[in-house]
């Protein structure tokens, strides 16, 4: 079964459902039990201080401290259980979120945003908080509007004409400030990802000293948020002070009114006091309602964000294992078209390849080489035709699974925060016999013996910093580990030196000797001279396929024979 991601929001929203139905039923219980405050006062007004009984005060008092106990005990849980709530969602949608996130790069070509995470922080610090409270207990206002009724009509009259001015106010609240809040929210993200991209490229920008216009546009972006903001911040204030008024007022209106009815007789004092603290109790919610409104917002917004991000995406983490392929790859009529474009990037592909062939991809930047190469490896899926390894369609194959048959290195080589060691055993548990062997393999073992701590020396954010060649040649040994039986490097010279070529080279040649099959980009004609097969590729069309003496004498290109031509610069 292959399961959508979508679903595990939903799922995960309906298994909080169930602990919202316990924190409803927990907030009705807190609700009536706030009632005994008032009925207390009621009483001690009307039978104590009337018949002078101390014993009458005792008792009351005494069941009132132990209502207030039971109260506070429940109050606490209410907001353990929230907190439990809110980490749980954390823990059960982070993955299926950090996946969305990584699909989605995937499919803008790049770029990995951590802003799902950020909006699932989000959503979880405010359905986790106290500011999701308001809602739980604003139902239960009708309640307490009831028993005002039944104390007086009158006052039960007054109390309704202020919830619905109350609630009038919550209305014109959402009104005024959900437009501008939710433009505001986008504002922040937009800031928020142009300076993670702005922390990424901190090497260009302080070379070429783009900070002030960097600063300048991030300034605008996040200015323009905070303008929203502002206004919204401003048009929220006026109308909460107006439901502050509205709630002062309607108290003075219960005790004016209420004094007036017992002077008539209608009503005791005793039951103006609880009317007017019971009728203040049950209109706090919706007073609470206008204040928090603004973080109400803003997890509705993120959540509506992660429902994108996790929906639509593809999730094949599950799946029939499938045997070790052997590395026959057939390529099959494939085009690929990007998302929100109408112009193929590739179209027409078809190649095949047998166990222990190397193919070599030349073409100009931008002919669509990678895009090719992220199709073999299953990170794209092709919009037309199909790419098979050892008969299996990659992108129906689980990832974990097809991932262990697979290595490869990409164009842009970043390595994970982590010892040498964890980013060639691709994160996971290895042997050291395994992790060295690969490294051996791909010619990288000298190389990260040199390195402070060899293969446990700390690199990438916050470790030891290294160089693009170092760094091409650790993914070179993360591509070829575990013995994967297809092996695609993108550009895998574009930053060696003559060492490293010479051991790309012997690393290649290796592992088509044990029947691997590799296929590789390169600009420069030096790794060239090992493959067997080749395909030249020329704005998404494959112009020329097969052996590589043939390819080259139809090419007749000097850059392309298998003399060391002189370097170029690799296409970005
Ligand atoms: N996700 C994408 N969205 C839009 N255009 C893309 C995407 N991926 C690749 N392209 C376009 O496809 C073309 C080929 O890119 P690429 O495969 O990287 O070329 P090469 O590796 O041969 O230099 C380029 O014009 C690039 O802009
Ligand atoms: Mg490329």
């Amino acid at each position: 079964m292959l399961a959508r991601r979508g679903d595990a929001l939903t799922l995960a929203l309906a298994r909080c459902r169930r602990v919202w139905g316990g924190v409803a039923v927990f907030s009705a219980v807190l609700n009536l039990l706030m009632l005994a405050v008032p009925l207390y006062m009621m009483q001690v007004y009307d039978r104590v201080l009337t018949t002078g009984s101390v014993d009458t005060l005792l008792a009351l008092t005494t069941l009132v401290a132990a209502t207030l106990m039971v109260f506070g005990l429940l109050e606490a849980s209410r907001g353990r259980v929230l907190t439990r709530a809110g980490a749980w969602l954390d823990r059960e949608l982070g993955s299926p979120v950090l996946a969305g996130g990584v699909a989605a790069a995937l499919r803008a070509g790049g770029g990995v945003s951590a802003q799902g995470l950020r909006d699932l922080a989000t959503v979880r610090g405010y359905l986790g908080g106290p500011g999701v409270l308001p809602l739980f207990d604003a139902p239960w206002a009708p309640v307490f509007l009831g028993i005002v009724f039944l104390v007086h009509p009158v006052l039960g009259w007054i109390g309704l004409a202020g919830a619905l001015v109350l609630f009038g106010c919550a209305v014109l609240n959402d009104l005024a400030t959900r437009k501008k809040l939710t433009e505001a929210n986008g504002a922040a993200v937009r800031s928020l990802n142009a300076a993670d991209a702005a922390i990424r490229n901190a090497d260009a920008i302080a070379a070429m000293g783009m900070l002030p216009a960097l600063a300048r546009r991030w300034g605008e972006a996040g200015g323009r948020g905070l303008d929203l903001q502002t206004a919204a911040s401003d048009a929220s204030g006026i109308i909460s002070a107006l439901a502050k008024v509205v709630r002062f007022g309607l108290q003075v209106a219960m005790l004016g009114v209420g004094a007036w009815l017992v002077l008539g007789h209608e009503m005791t004092p005793g039951g103006m006091i609880a009317a007017a603290v019971i009728l203040a109790r049950g209109l706090a919610p919706l007073e609470q309602l206008i204040t928090s409104w603004r973080a109400l917002v803003g997890a509705r917004t993120a959540w509506r964000r992660l429902r994108e991000l996790t929906d639509g995406g593809r999730d094949r983490g599950e799946g029939t294992a499938l045997p070790r392929p052997v590395g026959r790859v057939a390529v099959e009529k494939v085009g690929y078209v990007p998302p929100g474009m109408r112009e193929p990037v590739l179209r027409q592909v078809s190649l095949r390849l047998d166990p222990g062939d190397a193919l070599g991809i030349v073409g100009p930047s931008g002919a669509g080489k990678t895009t090719l190469v992220r199709l073999l490896v299953g990170s794209l899926t092709p919009t037309a035709g199909h790419v098979r390894l050892d008969g299996a369609d990659v992108t129906a194959w689980p990832d974990p699974d097809r991932g262990r048959h697979v290595g490869y290195l990409p164009q842009t080589v970043e390595l994970f925060a982590g010892t040498v060691r964890d980013n060639i055993a691709r994160l996971g548990e290895a042997e050291d016999e395994v992790v060295v062997e690969a490294a051996r393999r791909a010619g990288a073992h000298e190389v990260i013996l040199a390195l402070p701590e060899g293969y446990d020396t700390l690199i990438g954010e916050g470790g030891v910093p290294i160089s693009g060649g170092q760094r091409q040649r650790i993914a070179l040994a993360r591509a070829v580990f575990g013995n994967p039986a297809l092996v695609v490097l993108d550009e895998p010279n574009a930053h060696l030196d003559a060492d490293g070529e010479q051991a790309l080279v012997e690393a290649v040649v290796g592992m088509c000797a044990q029947g691997v099959t590799v296929v590789l980009i390169a600009q420069r004609a030096g790794v060239m001279a090992q493959v067997d097969k080749m395909l030249v590729l020329q704005a998404g069309a494959a112009t020329s396929f097969g052996p590589r003496e043939k390819v080259l004498a139809t090419l007749r290109r000097p850059a392309m024979t298998a003399e060391p031509a002189p370097a170029r610069s690799p296409s970005p």
